[in-house]
């Protein structure tokens, strides 16, 4: 018996993960019996070797091997296409037609995408894989044949069958022996090889350079999610190859043909969707925060200009980009024309008699209208009689004039109290 290795060679197929080689083992394993067998895995795992190697490996080897995608043939012509029809059956059966099931006996035929097929289809089928008989349609006359049938989905076929769209019995006997392709996301160290053979197969086909990923577009590579497994990663080696001036690429410029990392291509919404893994929120979150700071930073600014200039006109006029970045100049949200002194409120000094202790910028006591005192004298005046009052004690103090203990330390440092 040839080696897993010396199949995977022939059959062409690439990789050294355990659950491939193990696939590749059973199909080998399979083969000399007339077991049926389902393959299963996601779109583009390489499905379609393993009926190759099976049949290959079989006492049919030089019987036909017929490969039907049922996916891909109407409905109202799938039963002849399999069956075969006779003479007159329906309009345009002008002759008698032999169908895969006969044309294949004594060979095997693949059906793929199985789960595709019509439930009328199913139960032909499942007489076929229990006696060997069928009958052509328009016909009354049942037919032998020995066919061995592999057959492969991409479909979770227990949600099929509670859906009613597959039959169960059919799926017992499809699926004796079942092979497993895992997807390349599982076969994290076969996806660099994989890379390189591809990259190496279309430099030859375009008469060009052979493209090289750097470290950091390999560890990208390594962790994408491949919707689209070993079609995809050959699809990407290809428009990489051929798009490519640039020979050596790194992960930016990776980044650019897969889908959920551009933002140039259709699939990222869909994509981001289907994971929703919370990264996408999470990044809005920090979106969010970032922005907030960025206002809260700009307020901050504005309100220190406030406190050190006596002239609200002066600080609207010197800040207009400011003003705007902050309040935004959206046609409904009006700027307004001087900002008045309801507007300030949040900055205004309470009046002695109206402490309102609710108010995280209450730190008036005794200012009088006409005094001319810069708001920031008269910050430094409301720290100092604070810290008097609570024996130095900053927290005490802080909690006074609502503000943290940080900001009333930075205030300290900043009047060298
Ligand atoms: N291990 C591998 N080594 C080399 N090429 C591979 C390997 N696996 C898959 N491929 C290639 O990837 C492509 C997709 O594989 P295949 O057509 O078998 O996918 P599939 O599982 O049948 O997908 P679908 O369910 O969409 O039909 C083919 O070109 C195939 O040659
Ligand atoms: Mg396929």
């Amino acid at each position: 018996m040839e080696s897993i290795q010396a199949i995977k060679q022939r059959f062409g197929i690439l990789g050294n993960d355990q659950k491939l080689n193990r696939a590749v083992e059973k199909a080998m394993q399979v083969a000399p019996t007339d077991i049926s067998v389902l393959v299963t895995g996601e779109s583009g795992v390489g499905k379609e070797s393993i009926p190759k190697i099976i049949h290959a490996l079989s006492h049919r080897k030089h019987g036909k091997y017929i490969a039907v995608n049922c996916g891909a043939i109407p409905e109202g012509t799938i039963d002849s296409e399999l069956f075969g029809h006779e003479k007159g059956a329906f309009t345009g059966a002008t002759q008698t037609r032999n169908g895969y099931f006969e044309v294949a006996d004594g060979g095997t035929i693949f059906l793929d995408e199985v789960g595709e097929l019509p439930l009328t289809t199913q139960v032909r089928l499942l007489r076929v894989l229990e006696n060997g008989e069928f009958i052509k349609v328009g016909s009354s006359k049942v037919q032998k044949t020995n066919v061995r049938i592999v057959a492969a989905t991409n479909l979770n076929m227990a949600d099929a069958i509670k859906k009613e769209k597959f039959r169960e019995d059919l799926y017992y006997r499809l699926s004796t022996v079942e092979i497993y392709l895992p997807p390349l996301r599982e076969r994290k160290d076969d996806i660099h090889l994989l890379f390189r053979k591809f990259a190496a197969d279309f430099a030859q086909k375009y008469k060009m350079p052979t493209v090289r990923l750097e470290d950091d577009a390999v560890d990208l590579l390594q962790k994408y999610r491949w919707n689209g497994n070993v079609r995809q990663l050959r699809n990407i080696a290809e428009q990489i190859s051929v798009l490519e001036q640039e020979r050596s690429i790194d992960a930016l410029k990776l980044k650019e043909y897969l889908p959920g990392y551009s933002s140039n291509l259709p699939a990222v919404i869909e994509e981001k969707k289907k994971e929703s893994d919370f990264s996408n929120e999470r990044e809005i979150l920090y979106k969010v925060l970032f922005d907030m700071k960025s206002d809260l930073n700009d307020l901050k600014k504005l309100t220190m200009e406030l406190m050190e200039n006596d002239s609200h006109q002066k600080v609207k006029e010197d800040n207009e980009g400011l003003i705007q970045k902050i309040y935004g100049n959206d046609e409904e949200e009006v700027i307004p024309e001087e900002i008045t002194d309801e507007q300030l409120e949040v900055l205004q000094i309470p009046q002695q008699n109206a402490p309102d202790k609710q108010d995280k910028y209450y730190f008036a006591e005794e200012i009088e209208e006409e005094e001319t005192l810069s708001l920031q004298d008269k910050e430094l005046e409301l720290i100092k009689k604070s810290l008097e009052r609570h024996n130095g004690k900053r927290k005490a103090a802080a909690d006074e004039l609502g503000i943290s203990e940080r900001t009333l330390y930075r205030k300290i440092k900043q009047y060298d109290l």
